[in-house]
C-alpha cells in the first residue's frame, strides 16, 4: 500500500509528524560533529578545530575518571566534550575568518557562542542536560570573569569547571595562528597560577598531578 504524505510532511498512515523518534545520541551527535566539520572545513578551521576536539575531550575525561568517575560513566558527558564549541555555526564568516583585531562588537558576538550551541543541543532529551552543563557553560570562569552567564565557583557546573583546565592547557601546549606552542611546564605554571581565580582550586592540583604523571611515564 502506498503511503501519502501529508502538506506537513506527516504520512498519513498514522504516524503523526511529532511522534518520537527513537535515534540514540550517538547518532546524532555524530550528525551535529559532521555539520560542525564541515562549517569549518569551509573556512579553513577543520585542521585546528577537529585535532583540538579530539585531544581536549580526552584530557577532560582523564580529569573526570579522577574527580567525578560517576560522571564520566555517563557517554553524554563525551558527546558535551566533543561539541562544545558547536554554537561557532552561528558566528558570522567575517569574524571567524579575522585572526586578531575584533570589535568590540565582534567579540560580543564571539561570546554568544556557548548559548547558541546550547540552544542547538538542548532539544534532544538525552544531550539536554551536557547542552547546559558543558556547552552553555564551558567559558565560565571560578571568579564570574567568564561568560555568558557570569556564573561564579560551583554555581559552574562541575563539567564545565573541568572541561574549562583541559581546553586552556591543550591550546597552550598546541601552535595557534597567532603564537607557538608553549612548553607543558609553562602551560601547568600559568594553570597553577589562575587557581581560585580562574579555575575551581581542587581541580587544579589533580590536573597537575595528572599530566606531570604522564609525562614521567613516557
Ligand atoms: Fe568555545
Amino acid at each position: 500500500m502506498e503511503t501519502t504524505v501529508d502538506h506537513d510532511g506527516a504520512g498519513s498512515n498514522g504516524a503523526a509528524a511529532t511522534s518520537p523518534i527513537d535515534i540514540p545520541g550517538a547518532e546524532i551527535v555524530e550528525a551535529l560533529s559532521r555539520a560542525l566539520e564541515l562549517h569549518d572545513y569551509r573556512r579553513g578551521l577543520f585542521a585546528e578545530t577537529e585535532a583540538h576536539g579530539v585531544r581536549v575531550t580526552r584530557l577532560a575525561l582523564r580529569l573526570t575518571e579522577r574527580v567525578a568517575p560517576e560522571l564520566a560513566a555517563d557517554p553524554a558527558l563525551a558527546f558535551g566534550f566533543q561539541l562544545h564549541d558547536i554554537g561557532m555555526i552561528g558566528v558570522s564568516d567575517s569574524i571567524l575568518s579575522k585572526r586578531s583585531g575584533l570589535t568590540r562588537d565582534e567579540v560580543d558576538e564571539v561570546r554568544e557562542h556557548p548559548l547558541l550551541g546550547e540552544r542547538i543541543v538542548a532539544p534532544v532529551a538525552c544531550l539536554a542536560g551536557i547542552a547546559r552543563q558543558v556547552i552553555g557553560a564551558h567559558h565560565e570562569r571560578w571568579n564570574g570573569s567568564g561568560y555568558p552567564r557570569r556564573l561564579e565557583r560551583q554555581r559552574i557546573p562541575l563539567p564545565a569547571r573541568i572541561f574549562a583546565i583541559a581546553d586552556v592547557y591543550d591550546v597552550m601546549t598546541n601552535d595557534q595562528p597567532y603564537r607557538s606552542a608553549l612548553a607543558p611546564e609553562v602551560a601547568l605554571a600559568e594553570i597553577e597560577q589562575g587557581a581560585g581565580l580562574l579555575f575551581d582550586p581542587e581541580l587544579v592540583p589533580v590536573f597537575l598531578a595528572m599530566i606531570e604523571a604522564a609525562d614521567a611515564a613516557i
